[in-house]
Order: C-alpha cells, then sequence, then structure tokens
C-alpha cells in the first residue's frame, strides 16, 4: 500500500513530504521518492530502500522548492527498484506524479502509448498516467487539469493520485478513486496525503476525498470537483485521534486494523480477475497445463498458509480428476512426495519469504514439477523461483498473526481451482453462482465485521480458560484449525482443531463443565452433524459458540452466530474473521502483545 504525501504553500515543500511519508511508514514499502518543482524547473529524487536512503540522498541538495509531492512504494506491478519507484515523469521532464493502486488496463494504454512513440522507462502500471496527461496536454492542448479529467476516464481500476508540472509550477493537481486520500490546510498552505497521520502535525482539520473527486491545491485554495468538472462541496472533519493512533486507523492494534481492511484487501485480490463467467488468469494459462497432462497437484505452505492450501485441496478434491493434496512445506521437503513433470506444486505465503516453503519449492523444480506461487509480497524469494505468481493484493500484513493474508489467499485459491477445474476439463464447478458470491464477499466480511461487540463479550468464556477445542467437517475444518492456531498466537490459550466426527473417539475426554468449544456448522451437507457433536459436549458441561448459516435450525443453543447467505465454499471466509476477532478480543482481555506475540517472528527465513 503506498504512501502520498503533497504540499503547495508558503514555506519549502520537503520538510511536509518527508515527516508525512515517515507517518505513513506503517503502511510498508520499498522504495520513497519526491519531486519538487519550481518555475525553474522538476528536481526527482528517489530510491529503493527506507526513507533514510531518501533523506541522505537529498542532505546536501539545497531544496527552496515550495511544492512537491512524496511517495512511498509497496510494490505491485515490477520489482522493488529505483526506476520502478515513484514519482514517474514525462520525457521532457515537465510532468510529475505519483500513484496509490493498481491500474488495471493499463497494458491496453501502454501498446497505445506505445503506438505513439512514449517510451517507457518501468514496468509499472503508474507510468502509463504521466504520459496520457502528456498526450493530451502537449497534443490535444488540453489544460493540464482537463488533461487530468480526461485521463481518469480512461483508467479502470483504482487510484489516488497527485501531479506537479513545470508548465503550472503553483498548482498541484489529485484525483481519487478507491485509494484513500485526505485533504488539508494551514496558516502556510495547503497539503494531502494517503492517510490522515501525515497532515497531523499540521492540522488536525481533515477533508476526506471521495470516490470520484478531483482537486486543484494552490497554496492558499483549494477547489474540489467530480471526474466531470462539476464543482462539489467541501465537507471537512476534525480527526479524532493522536498521531500514533491514527498510524493504525484508530484501531489499537495492527491485528485489528488488517480484520477490518477484508473487505478492501479481498476486493483488491478479486480485481480484474473475472471475465464475465470465467475467471482471468493469464499467468496460469501461459503454464500451458493442459498439454503437460497433469496427474497429480499439491498445495504446499507453512502455519496460516498451509490452512489455506487445507481449504483448497478440500474444496477441490471431489471435482479434481487428478490427486490433490495439502502438505506442510516442512513436510513436503522431506517427505518423498512424488514429484515429475506431470505435477504442479502451489506454494502458498503471504512473504514469499519462507525458508521451508523456499525449500519445498527448489526441491519440486528440481524434479520438474510445473510450480506455481501465490504470494503477497511482490518480487519476494517464492516469486523469482516459481513457473507462475498470482498474487494476492492484501497490502502490507504488519501484524505478526496473519488476518488478512489468510482471507486473500482463499479467494485467490478459489479462483485457481475453478481456473484450473476449467483447464484441466474437470468439468461443473457450479462456477457461475460461486463467481458472483466471491464479488458479494467484501460486503458480506463487512456483515460480519458488525459481530465485533457480541465477540468481545463471548473472549470473556475463555478468559480464564488454559484451553479450547475448535470443531469443524469437511471445509470447515481448516476454518477450524486456523481459528485454533490465531486464538493460541495471540491469546497463549492452547487450542486445538478437530473434524466434529473424531471428536468420540478420543478428545471429548478432554470436555469438562465450562469447556469452550467452537464449532463450525456451514456445510448443508453434514452441519447437522456437527450438530450433533456439539449436543454430545453440552451434555458434558462444555459452553458452545456455534458458527452456522441462517437457516439451521440452532435457536437452543447458547452462543449462535450467523454468516451471511453465500455459496457454502465462501462461509470459510466470513467465518474465519469471527475466530480472528475473537482471538484478538480473548489476547486482548488477557493483555497481551497483540501485534508481537512472544516467540514468534513475521517472516520465518530460518527452517
Ligand atoms: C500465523 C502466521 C504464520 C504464517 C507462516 C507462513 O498467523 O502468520 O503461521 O502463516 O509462518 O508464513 P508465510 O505466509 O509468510 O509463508
Amino acid at each position: 500500500m503506498c504512501g502520498i504525501t503533497a504540499y503547495i504553500g508558503a514555506e519549502p515543500a520537503l520538510p511536509f513530504l518527508m515527516q508525512g511519508l515517515s507517518k505513513l511508514e506503517y503502511r510498508g514499502y520499498d522504495s520513497a521518492g519526491v519531486t519538487l518543482v519550481d518555475s525553474s524547473g522538476l528536481f526527482t529524487c528517489k530510491t529503493k530502500g527506507r526513507l533514510k536512503q531518501l533523506e541522505d540522498m537529498l542532505e546536501t541538495v539545497p531544496c527552496p522548492q515550495k511544492c512537491g509531492i512524496g511517495h512511498t512504494r509497496w510494490a505491485t506491478h515490477g520489482v522493488p527498484s529505483q526506476m520502478n519507484s515513484h514519482p514517474h515523469t514525462n520525457e521532457k521532464n515537465t510532468i510529475s506524479l505519483v500513484h496509490n493502486g493498481i491500474i488495471e488496463n493499463y497494458l491496453a494504454l501502454k501498446e497505445e502509448l506505445l503506438k505513439k512513440g512514449y517510451k517507457f522507462k518501468s514496468e509499472t502500471d503508474t507510468e502509463i498516467v504521466v504520459h496520457l496527461l502528456d498526450d493530451y496536454y502537449y497534443h490535444e492542448h488540453l489544460s493540464l487539469f482537463e488533461a487530468l479529467l480526461k485521463a481518469v476516464h480512461q483508467l479502470q481500476g483504482s487510484f489516488a493520485l497527485c501531479i506537479v508540472s513545470t508548465e503550472e509550477p503553483d498548482v498541484i493537481y489529485a484525483a481519487k478513486k478507491e485509494s484513500p486520500m485526505v485533504l488539508g490546510r494551514d496558516k502556510s498552505g495547503t497539503m494531502c496525503a494517503s492517510d490522515a497521520p501525515a497532515l497531523l502535525a499540521y492540522t488536525s482539520e481533515i477533508l476526506p476525498l471521495k470516490d470520484g473527486q478531483a482537486v486543484i491545491m494552490k497554496a492558499d485554495s483549494l477547489q474540489i470537483f467530480d471526474f466531470d468538472g462539476v464543482p462539489q462541496e467541501e465537507e471537512w472533519i476534525v480527526f479524532p485521534y493522536d498521531v500514533h493512533a491514527a498510524q493504525k486507523g484508530g484501531y489499537d492494534s495492527f491485528m485489528m486494523k488488517e480484520i477490518h481492511e477484508q473487505p478492501s484487501a479481498v476486493r483488491e485480490t478479486l480485481r480484474g480477475r473475472f471475465r464475465g463467467e470465467m475467471v482471468y488468469m493469464p499467468e496460469i494459462e501461459k503454464l500451458n497445463l493442459p498439454a503437460r497432462g497433469i496427474q497429480r497437484i499439491y498445495y504446499v505452505a507453512c502455519g496460516t498458509a498451509y490452512h489455506a492450501c487445507v481449504y483448497a485441496v478440500t474444496q477441490i478434491s471431489a471435482r479434481a480428476r487428478c490427486a490433490v493434496s495439502a502438505m506442510p512445506a516442512s513436510e513436503f521437503r522431506y517427505g518423498s512426495p512424488y514429484l515429475d513433470e506431470h505435477t504442479l506444486c502451489v506454494f502458498v505465503s503471504q512473504s514469499g519469504e519462507t525458508a521451508d516453503t523456499i525449500a519445498a519449492l527448489k526441491l519440486a523444480k528440481e524434479k520438474g514439477a510445473v510450480t506455481a506461487g501465490v504470494v503477497n509480497v511482490l518480487g519476494s524469494g517464492i516469486t523469482r523461483l516459481a513457473d507462475a505468481t498470482l498474487y494476492t493484493c492484501a497490502g502490507p500484513e504488519i501484524s505478526v498473526a496473519s488476518t488478512k493474508a489468510y482471507t486473500t489467499q482463499l479467494v485467490l485459491l478459489t479462483c485457481l481451482n475453478i481456473k484450473l477445474a476449467d483447464l484441466l476439463d474437470w468439468g461443473v464447478f457450479d462456477q457461475y453462482q460461486l463467481i458472483e458470491d466471491l464479488q458479494k464477499l467484501p460486503e458480506a466480511i463487512e456483515e460480519v465485521l458488525k459481530y465485533e461487540k457480541k465477540i468481545a463479550e463471548l473472549a470473556e468464556l475463555l478468559r480464564y480458560r488454559q484451553d479450547a477445542y475448535f470443531i469443524g467437517r469437511q471445509l470447515d475444518y481448516p476454518t477450524a484449525m486456523e481459528g485454533a492456531l490465531k486464538l493460541k498466537e495471540v491469546s497463549y490459550v492452547h487450542a486445538d482443531a478437530y473434524y466434529a466426527g473424531e471428536l468420540k473417539h478420543g478428545p471429548i475426554a478432554l470436555i469438562e463443565k465450562d469447556s469452550v468449544v467452537i464449532a463450525m456448522a456451514t456445510q448443508p451437507k453434514v452441519a447437522a452433524k456437527t450438530v450433533s457433536n456439539i449436543e454430545e459436549t453440552i451434555a458434558r458441561g462444555a459452553r458452545v459458540i456455534l458458527i452456522t448459516t441462517q437457516q439451521m435450525k440452532a435457536d437452543r443453543f447458547e452462543h449462535v452466530l450467523r454468516l451471511p447467505e453465500l455459496s457454502d465454499e465462501l462461509s470459510a471466509v466470513t467465518g474465519v474473521v469471527l475466530l480472528q476477532m475473537l482471538a484478538y478480543y480473548t489476547a486482548s482481555i488477557k493483555g497481551c502483545d497483540i501485534d508481537k506475540p512472544r516467540n514468534l517472528a513475521k517472516s520465518v527465513t530460518v527452517e
């Protein structure tokens, strides 16, 4: 998730830009840059790496310019590098811009610009925008603002843009669609940024820009328009949080912030993945799987990402016409998995740097298997090794406990499974309903987030417990596994997941008065069976939290949470959000360090 800052006023712009970028560091980034402008020209300085490196590069450069834009980049298109970092400039070095978001149709636009003779310096989706502006300004003779309005109508996807130019060195233009942007002003000038913390040292009066709005910022004025150039009202708010809290979006931990980011993370991950009723995955099509006679598929990962693999395999195994299995990477690499050129291995990882997963991937490659990564961090180790990479677009995940990376893995693996069924001719996947419902998922997650208060109360059941039992069948089982992992890692309550039908084959011996059982019963074929298993635990004194569908007859139970109606496959996504919140609130009432649980690291780069 990139960060943007911009300032125009009576003071030099650079100090505002740099302090603002440092306040946005929580968003995660791999490179940083600024453009400063005055009537003598544009000065751009950018680098891969940390803000400190940019600061060092600028240390000896006099920077009196009173207008400028800044950016921290979190790579999505093109690896982290100096060339790919923002700002991006046109060839004449008269227009410079920064962008946060993803331009979905950049390849088509790039083709047209290449035909017109534009040369590209970077691999980014962003660079097309600066050339579009150049084209409209210099060849179609539009004003810069008209050029911006014309450009935003061409762009599909999400964007927050800030633009400066030597042609109009006393103006900054900005536009927003589905990526955040807030405006502010103080006695010295006008400013904007991706998030309020960047402004709070200057002003607490903030104007959050709405989707479809464009802005003309000058030192002493600010005008807002819609994308058709119609003036819009200014709606200012007084920002209620202090700077520190605001970096977590007002939440007291990154984990809770990231739980609440799941609707947008899922939306971003699915962006551009559908063509009508089909899944669009050119990365997988290029692997030429039908011609390779695929006979087995492994889904391989560690921890939370492994649970996503169990989900993917449970989902696909009834349909696949070949052997499919999920394996923890640490077992895969030392076991003797059958690997040959007819094997497809899918490696799932948030960081793309997990040592066991990378070792498993290398083994698969050595044996000639076809390899694909499902990864969140662009340019990471797995993406460099795998034959193809699918990106979850969850944005940086800072909390050690994975939340939004998991749900985005679930949706991307669902899309991959649909694609594989299609490519390998496995027949019906009920994909039309599923594709329709995948697109409804962000709203469905919003719905379940409304259970937060109720979950906070339910966490009291676990306050003095040493252990908890998560149960489920079929697609509910990986959700139970993930719920148990979340609870133990952040609250230190020991938790295990069981297939509900396995309870009476041993684990039920542990159930006693006030044991807490969290049951997932969302799969119509087996939900009633799971409910019978719950009765058995209640008979032994257990307190049960049941997560189920709208239809299930379950009102006799003490605590029932019902999920929004969607395809059965997708209850794993909405259901796990409740379990993430349960883990969070249990940890919170126990006073645990939620974002940094003891003994854990965000990225496990050693065996
Ligand atoms: C748990 C968690 C870990 C990771 C695991 C794999 O909340 O985050 O279990 O899922 O270490 O990490 P990645 O996905 O980076 O390969």
